[in-house]
């Protein structure tokens, strides 16, 4: 449980296949500093096949997908299914992500999602997290509300395969000042660990991974990791800047 977890989501990103591949050259080269950190890799779809072209011997880093299919059967236009990313070396899968929630990805599509991924082989990156924070306190109902509908009953065996990504979404795409506080982050943290322990118990809780994301750079993520007591980190633009990526992941080795 001791090493960090750095995922990199790079959405719609880059502009181009050479400089996706210059990008994830340039993070392979520096990776033997990488100390105790592993780092996912999810880029666009069009991409997953040259990327995993330059890391497919890497011991630090592997292959993540930004969505999935899980429907049956083969007859699906514009769909990618669990078969076709592990064929292309994907091995974790971001499930929920609030940009895939606000298109069309309810609680109960999001659930389907994670378990036929979960028994597909794949790890899933679980993402929740509240639209706005209020002075009441709703946040907390939202986030349980996510929680609880993906992972109430889900089997035992297939624990091992989850990850929780919290992501509020009033912190995705801002400024770093405007990212979460680490004691913010520290209380609900503690919140969700406490929910899973309620509804998986203690022992499961001890495999599931938390990670935080939202306007995540090199000057305020080891802070965040350090006091906001979680696993690691989903990142989004600041993964597409080579030198600030690689300094960041150097900084919480
Ligand atoms: P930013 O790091 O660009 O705010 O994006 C966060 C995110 O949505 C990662 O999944």
């Amino acid at each position: 449980m001791s090493n960090k977890l750095i995922i990199a989501n790079w959405k719609m990103n880059p502009a181009s296949l050479d400089m996706a591949k210059e990008i994830i050259t340039e993070i392979n080269k520096e990776s033997k500093h990488f100390g105790d950190v592993n780092l996912v890799v999810c880029p666009p779809f069009v991409y997953l096949n040259e990327v995993t072209g330059v890391i497919h011997n890497s011991k630090k880093i592997v292959l993540g997908a930004q969505d999935v299919f899980v429907g049956e059967g083969v007859s699906h236009t514009g769909e990618v299914g669990i078969k076709l990313l592990k064929k292309a070396g994907v091995e974790y899968v971001l499930v929920g992500h609030s940009e895939r929630r606000e298109l069309l990805d309810t609680d109960q599509i999001v659930k389907e999602k994670m378990i036929a991924s979960m028994k597909g082989g794949l790890k899933v990156v679980l993402c929740v997290g509240e639209k706005e924070r209020s002075e009441h306190g709703d946040h907390y109902h939202e986030v349980k509300r996510q929680i609880e509908n993906a992972i109430i009953k889900l089997p035992k065996k297939l624990i091992k395969n989850l990850i929780i990504a919290y992501e509020p979404v009033w912190a995705i795409g801002k400024s770093e000042e405007e990212a979460i506080k680490p004691e913010q982050l520290h209380e609900i943290t503690i919140f969700i660990k406490r929910l899973i322990n309620d509804i998986l118990g203690s022992k499961e809780l001890k495999k599931v991974k938390i990670l935080y994301g939202g306007s995540v750079t090199k000057n305020n993520a080891k802070e965040i990791i350090g006091k906001g007591n979680v696993d690691g980190l989903l990142i989004g633009r600041e993964s597409l800047k080579v030198k600030n990526f690689v300094e960041l992941i150097k900084q919480i080795k």
